[in-house]
C-alpha cells in the first residue's frame, strides 16, 4: 500500500469553472467546459521533507522494481497509487546528469549541466509519463490503449503496454516517423496505423476515438502521464543536492513536459523541497512555434501553426494540447520561450555529441536555446544552467548521418551546411594509404 495519506482528486484548471472529479472516472478534458484536467493532491506526508530526501534516495538501494524506479521512488510527491501492486514499472528514470564542458564552451557558459532523459529504458523521457499513464489504465481497468505520436511516445506506450499485458494501438503520421521508433513500436507488438495527416491530424482522430470508443488515451493530455514526468525534475533536484539551478532549458513540442516541469516546482516548493524557484526556458523549433509567437506578442490565445516544418519531428507540432497549462509554468516560474533555426539545432547537435553524450534533434534545441539566451543575455554566462535532453541519439540515425554526409535538407530548397561535420572516409585495403589517412 501507498506510504502517505494524501487525497487525489481530478480539477478543471479553467479558472471560471474549477470542476472537480474523483480520479477513478475516466475522463482526459472536464465535461463541463472541455477544459484541462490536472491531477491535485490534499498533501498529507507522514515525514517531513528532509526525512524524505533521505528516504527517496535510500529506496534506490534496494532490489524490489518499484523502489529504484526513478519515478515511483517517489511516490509520496504523486501519490494517486493506492494499491502498489498495480504499478507497470521497466525501472524508468534514474537518469544521469552530465557535466558538459564543450556544449558550454558552445553556449558560452561557464558551466552546463545536461541530464540525459534520453538513457530511459525506451530512449525518452516519455517512459517517466507511461509508467504513471500505464498503470492508471491498469487501475481503471482499460483493455486497450492508444496515442499519437511522432515516435517516442509511441514505442514507449508500446513497451508499457506489452508490460501490462494491454493491446496498443498507436497513431502516427505516414512516413514521418524515425525508423528507430517505429521498430520499437511494432517489436512491443502495438497496432501501428499512419495516417495520411501529420501529429496534429493524428492527435484529433485519437481523442475522438478515444472519446467514442473504449481506448484509453495516453497523449500528455492524459493528466497522469503528467504526474509521471514531475519526478524528471524531482530527480533533477535530488541531484543537485535540492539546491535549485538558476534555470531549466526544455524543448517544447505539444507542451506536456514544460506543464509538468512548472506543476513539479510548485508542489516541491509549496511543500517545503526547496527554496527557490528556478526559471524554466522552452525552445521551440522556427517553424513549429506557436507558443513562442503567442508569449512574444503578449497573446491570451495560442494561434495554431497550420503547417509546422521542421526536420526536429519531436517538436513537429502546431497546435499544442497543453499550452494552458504550459502557460501557468512559465509565469510561475518567470520563464521564458525562445525558437532556433534548423541550422542552430543541427550544430548544437553535433557539439553535444562531442561531449561524448548525443541526443536526437529536438533535445538539441536545448542547447540551441541556452546558446541564444546567453547572447541575448537573458542567461548570464555564470548562471547554474540544466538543460534535459529529451531523447536519444539512436532515435534518428537518418538525420545524424545526414549531417555528417552534408546531405541534411529542411527541403529541396534549403540545405544545412555543418559546422561540426564529420564525414566517414573511405580507402582501399591498404595499410600505407589508411596510414596517411590517421593523421597521427
Ligand atoms: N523531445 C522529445 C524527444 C520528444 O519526443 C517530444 C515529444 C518532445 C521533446 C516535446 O515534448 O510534447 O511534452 O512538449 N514527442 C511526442 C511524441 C510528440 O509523439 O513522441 P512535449
Amino acid at each position: 500500500m501507498n506510504s502517505s495519506r494524501s487525497d487525489a482528486y481530478l480539477l478543471c484548471i479553467e479558472p471560471n469553472c474549477g470542476a472537480r472529479y474523483g480520479i477513478e472516472q475516466r475522463l482526459y478534458t472536464c465535461s463541463q467546459c472541455d477544459g484541462l484536467l490536472e491531477v491535485k493532491y490534499v498533501f498529507d506526508l507522514e515525514r517531513t521533507p528532509d526525512r524524505l530526501k533521505v528516504f527517496f534516495s535510500e529506496r534506490r538501494k534496494i532490489n524490489a522494481d518499484i523502489e529504484h524506479s526513478g519515478v515511483w521512488r517517489f511516490r509520496e510527491l504523486l501519490p494517486f497509487v493506492s494499491d502498489l501492486s498495480k504499478v507497470t514499472t521497466l525501472s524508468e528514470g534514474n537518469t544521469p546528469i552530465y557535466r558538459a564542458p564543450r556544449s558550454a564552451e558552445y553556449a558560452g557558459l561557464n558551466e552546463l549541466q545536461l541530464k540525459h532523459q534520453g538513457l530511459n529504458p525506451t530512449g525518452s523521457f516519455k517512459d517517466n509519463g507511461m509508467t504513471t499513464g500505464v498503470t492508471q489504465a491498469v487501475i481503471l481497468g482499460a483493455s486497450a490503449v492508444a496515442c499519437a505520436s511522432t515516435g517516442n511516445t509511441s514505442a514507449s506506450m508500446a513497451a508499457y503496454a506489452a508490460r501490462a499485458g494491454l493491446r496498443a494501438f498507436v497513431f502516427i503520421p505516414a512516413d514521418q516517423i524515425a525508423y528507430g521508433k517505429l521498430s520499437q513500436s511494432l517489436e512491443y507488438g502495438a497496432r501501428v496505423i499512419q495516417i495520411d495527416g501529420n501529429f496534429d491530424d493524428a492527435m484529433r482522430l485519437v481523442r475522438q476515438l478515444a472519446v467514442e470508443t473504449d481506448l484509453y488515451l495516453l497523449n500528455s493530455i492524459n493528466p497522469f502521464r503528467l504526474e509521471g514526468q514531475k519526478a524528471i525534475i524531482i530527480e533533477l533536484m535530488e541531484q543537485c543536492e535540492w539546491n535549485p539551478p538558476d534555470w531549466i532549458v526544455l524543448p517544447g513540442g505539444n507542451l506536456g513536459n514544460t506543464s509538468a516541469f512548472g506543476k513539479a516546482l510548485l508542489e516541491l516548493k509549496e511543500l517545503g523541497f526547496i527554496d527557490k524557484m528556478p526559471r524554466l526556458a522552452v525552445i521551440q523549433a522556427e517553424g513549429a512555434a506557436p507558443f513562442y509567437e503567442m508569449l512574444r506578442s503578449k497573446s491570451s490565445i495560442l494561434k495554431p501553426v497550420a503547417e509546422p516544418v521542421t526536420l526536429a519531428t519531436a517538436i513537429k507540432i502546431g497546435e499544442p494540447v497543453s499550452w494552458k497549462k504550459a502557460i501557468r509554468a512559465i509565469e510561475s516560474t518567470n520563464g521564458v520561450v525562445e525558437k532556433v533555426t534548423e541550422q542552430e539545432i543541427a550544430d548544437a547537435k553535433a557539439v553535444i555529441g562531442t561531449d561524448g553524450i548525443g541526443c536526437e534533434p529536438a533535445s538539441a534545441a536545448t542547447l540551441a536555446g541556452i546558446k541564444q539566451l546567453v547572447r541575448s543575455g537573458t542567461i548570464e554566462n555564470s548562471s547554474k544552467v540544466v538543460g534535459v535532453l529529451t531523447g536519444n541519439l539512436l532515435k534518428d540515425p537518418t538525420y545524424t548521418i545526414g549531417y555528417h554526409t552534408g546531405d541534411l535538407k529542411l527541403d529541396i530548397r534549403e540545405k544545412i551546411e555543418g559546422s561540426f561535420v564529420n564525414k566517414p572516409l573511405k580507402a582501399a585495403a591498404n595499410k600505407e594509404q589508411i596510414r596517411r589517412m590517421l593523421e597521427i
